[in-house]
């Protein structure tokens, strides 16, 4: 009977310790089945989260998910397609999302305030980029607008002059390949404080007042500092993004990349 009764227990006592300790593809592919917790997990991706997962213990699942969906899991310039939603002002360019040759966005505008020369903006975000300058003058901050549509025959001028200067490796690290710049888009504009070299645009008061006010009119900071490895780039301190007001207050609000807030909101 005692026999019995100890043979029970263990086999009460190892379910219990199954339970407790499920083997290590059990507790992965509980993050598989988790398509209520993240909507935008996608099931054609399983293998690869599970994969990303193992590579990276430290990171969150939602993490997991999100860096696989934007193809991170995969070196920068592989598996690449052409972006969605051109129309839209929350498109997503990256170093996997490329716009075609012989793209040209509609309505692009001359910017006609914080600005020296001919510059061209999508009419929305010119209008943004106009309003943001009349604020930030009113405080008596100087801002200028450098750089904002690059055609991709002047992106590739561009990038071939850096890979000339600093090689491949180095040159991607800061500028885009032709069709892979979101300054294609006519959505971006790079500034600067018409005294301060744009890379130092950190130190600027003008910068502090973006940080606090650039999202209020639409633009958020496209490539920041600490995002590297999302963005596929070195931290600018003066390229800014427009994508409307709502989503640049979301992220404003949320510290995340538009990579990331495109993958978990966005993307259909
Ligand atoms: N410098 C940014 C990444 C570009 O070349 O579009
Ligand atoms: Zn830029």
């Amino acid at each position: 009977m005692k026999k019995v009764v100890l043979a029970g227990s263990l086999i009460i006592l190892f379910f219990l310790l199954m339970l407790l300790f499920p083997k290590k593809d059990e507790m992965q592919s509980t993050m598989a089945k988790d398509k209520n917790t993240y909507p935008f997990y996608k099931a054609e991706n399983k293998e690869r989260y599970l994969k990303y997962q193992n590579q990276h213990p430290e990171l969150e699942e939602i993490d997991v998910i999100t860096r696989v969906n934007l193809n991170l899991d995969q070196p920068f310039y592989t598996n690449t397609k052409e972006a969605d939603n051109l129309q839209s002002s929350s498109l997503l360019v990256s170093k996997y999302r490329y716009l075609k040759e012989d793209y040209i966005p509609k309505d692009l505008e001359e910017i006609s305030s914080c600005v020296e020369g001919t510059r061209l903006l999508v009419k929305d975000a010119r209008i943004h980029f106009e309003k943001l300058c009349e604020s930030a003058t009113k405080e008596n901050m100087k801002i200028r607008a450098i750089s904002s549509y690059r055609s991709y025959a002047y992106q590739k001028k561009l990038y071939n002059n850096y890979v000339q200067k600093d090689g491949v490796e180095l040159a991607d690290t800061y500028s885009a390949r032709p069709g892979f710049s979101e300054h294609q888009t006519g959505l971006v504009v790079d500034i600067d404080n018409y005294k301060t070299d744009y890379n130092h645009f950190e130190t600027t008061k003008e910068f502090t007042w973006m940080q606090e006010n650039a999202y209020k009119y639409g633009f958020i900071l496209r490539y920041p500092k600490g995002k590297e490895e999302i963005t596929g780039y070195d931290y600018e301190a003066w390229h800014y993004r427009y994508v409307g007001v709502d989503i640049a207050t979301a992220i404003h609000n949320t510290n995340l990349t538009l990579d990331e807030y495109y993958v978990r909101f966005l993307e259909k």
